[in-house]
């Protein structure tokens, strides 16, 4: 049987700034998303990539004294260097600049002007060129960005115009139709009073410069650098290209577009009426995830309140970083992150439940039973026993609702719920004493084997969000690559710890931090 493809993207990020704090955000939880549908047995292909066009990008590229495209080379590699510090495992890595690209954008466009969904006109308005967004006169607030309170540019050009109005009734119909279509709720009903209150045409090229895909049939047009990148989704995936119909037919629609909530209005307005226009099916869910503040404020490079990945990483380490992100900001809501809470986390979670069990239980293994695996018990289990296999059985299909709704804290909170219950159960067990005792060597051997085996499988349901660690896990338990899990669920279920499997204890996985923040 063919497996069920799942296609999840992140928006493809402007090269005006290196990867920071919120870019990172949206890939790490579009990563932890990829890294468990690959262990639920999915075809999936994760998508991230570069948005290189655009007045923004010319003015970087002019600041820094390079053309555009030296320009965007030259950040290019900053973005692979980040996203592999931070084990994105994206299947592929688009720039708008790529041949491919521009060839699906130009086919793109040319098929709706052929159809009837394009005609030329004049826009006179505000444009900011920090969002790459138009602006009508009555939308500034004080005369600046609405949304980033940036100044915004007069611009009176001749464009070419997309029909976006005539879509309002099927958009609205989507949104009634598909709730899955933009999530979470709180969004879903935003872009809904956004449609309702009336849909303008949308300009769609530009003329006053040429950083960008030229539109085929205009001389000296260039794409509006939204509707070009919005078409990464595509194209990446061979849109626009005859040789590759079929990869485009296993992979279109997306399931998932990650997105941040600044950026709902492209994906969940213009995008679906771009592809109703090309006759193309839409993705199935935008999830928009809300920002990262510090002391309340968003995190920018221009109120300078920003943290670099790279120095929390060298501080916590990549599977820290990657779980407090996902752990500590409930994904869909704004969050506050601060030093403090991320050692607390640090110390709480990862140093004292996981970390702690992981090394405590290794050693007691190595110490008892010579770091052999006993036999799985038995006989009848103990309350205690029972309690620790119920939580263990429980866990896929708690872990999976919460991953369908894209709730990491709760699937994090489920896989910890074992956790902590089997930190608890060699507490009430305390193995130190049963081996005192030669003739409660059976019960020794069943603590130890349970408290083996949820381990194994925390390891196993942690290893979306924390990678490195859960392998390094099943590898001191002597078990296989934790990379070649591809089902989860068979692989989840209680007693597959194989008897006679070597366990090594190793370094603390988590140690724990001291130092002041
Ligand atoms: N290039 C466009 C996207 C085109 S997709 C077809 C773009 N790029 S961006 O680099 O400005 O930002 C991309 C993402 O980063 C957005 O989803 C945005 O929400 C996210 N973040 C940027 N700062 C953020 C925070 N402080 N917190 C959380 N995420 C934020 O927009």
């Amino acid at each position: 049987m063919s497996r069920q493809s799942f296609y999840l993207t992140t928006p493809i990020y402007y090269v005006n700034a290196v990867p920071h704090l919120g870019t990172a955000y949206t890939t790490v939880a579009c990563d932890a998303l990829a890294r468990y549908r690959r262990m639920t047995g999915h075809d999936t292909f994760f998508l991230t990539g570069l948005d290189e066009h655009g007045q923004k990008v010319a003015q970087a590229a002019e600041e820094n004294g390079m053309s555009p495209q030296e320009w965007c080379d030259s950040i290019a590699p900053r973005y692979r260097e980040v996203w592999e510090m931070l084990r994105i495992s994206n299947d592929d890595f688009i720039r708008t600049t790529q041949e491919r690209h521009k060839r699906g954008v130009q086919a793109f466009w040319q098929k709706l002007h052929d159809d009837g969904y394009l005609y030329q006109g004049h826009y006179e308005g505000w444009y900011c060129v920090p969002d790459e967004t138009y602006w009508a006169e009555g939308q500034l607030v004080d005369g600046k960005c609405p949304t980033c309170g940036r100044d915004v540019d007069f611009i009176r050009e001749d464009n070419w115009f997309f029909k976006l109005s005539e879509f309002q009734d099927e958009l609205l119909a989507l949104y009634e139709e598909r709730p899955q279509f933009v999530r979470p709720e709180k969004r879903r009903n935003e872009v809904v009073s956004f449609v309702k209150s009336g849909l303008k045409d949308l300009s769609i090229s530009r003329t006053t410069f040429s950083w960008g895909v030229p539109l085929p049939f205009a001389e000296n047009h260039v794409t509006y650098v939204w509707i070009d990148a919005l078409l990464n989704y595509v194209t990446a995936v061979g849109y626009g290209d005859p040789e590759k119909e079929i990869q485009f037919e296993r992979r279109w629609p997306a399931q998932v577009h990650f997105v941040g909530k600044d950026i709902i209005r492209f994906h969940c307005v213009i995008w679906p009426a771009m592809l109703m226009a090309a006759g193309l099916p839409l993705p199935e869910m935008v999830f928009a995830h809300g920002f990262l503040l510090t002391k309340g404020e968003k995190m920018s490079k221009s109120k300078g309140n920003v943290m670099s990945p790279q120095d929390l990483v060298e501080r916590f380490g990549v599977d820290a970083y990657r779980y407090y992100f996902l752990r500590d900001v409930r994904f869909g809501e704004d969050g506050s992150i601060s030093l403090e809470s991320m050692v607390q986390r640090y110390n709480g979670d990862l140093a004292n439940d996981w970390g702690n069990l992981c090394s405590r239980l290794f050693n007691m293994t190595e110490k008892y039973v010579s770091g052999v695996v006993p036999a799985p018990p038995t006989g009848p289990p103990t309350d205690a026993d029972a309690t620790l296999r119920a939580l263990a059985g429980f866990l896929p299909e708690k872990y999976e609702a919460a991953m369908e709704k894209l709730d990491y804290g709760a699937a994090l909170e489920a896989t910890w719920d074992l956790i902590k219950d089997a930190n608890r159960y060699i507490e009430q067990e305390a193995p130190w004493n049963l081996a005192k005792d030669e003739s409660k060597r059976a019960r020794l051997e069943t603590v130890l084997f349970n408290a083996l085996e949820a381990v194994r499988i925390a390891a196993l349901f942690c290893a979306p969000v924390m990678p490195d660690t859960s392998a390094e896990v099943w590898a001191r338990l002597g078990l296989g690559d934790i990379h070649d899990v591809f089902d989860i669920a068979a692989e989840g279920e209680w007693g597959r710890l194989p008897q006679g499997s070597r366990v090594t204890k190793g370094e603390p996985l988590f140690p724990r931090i001291y130092e002041d923040v």
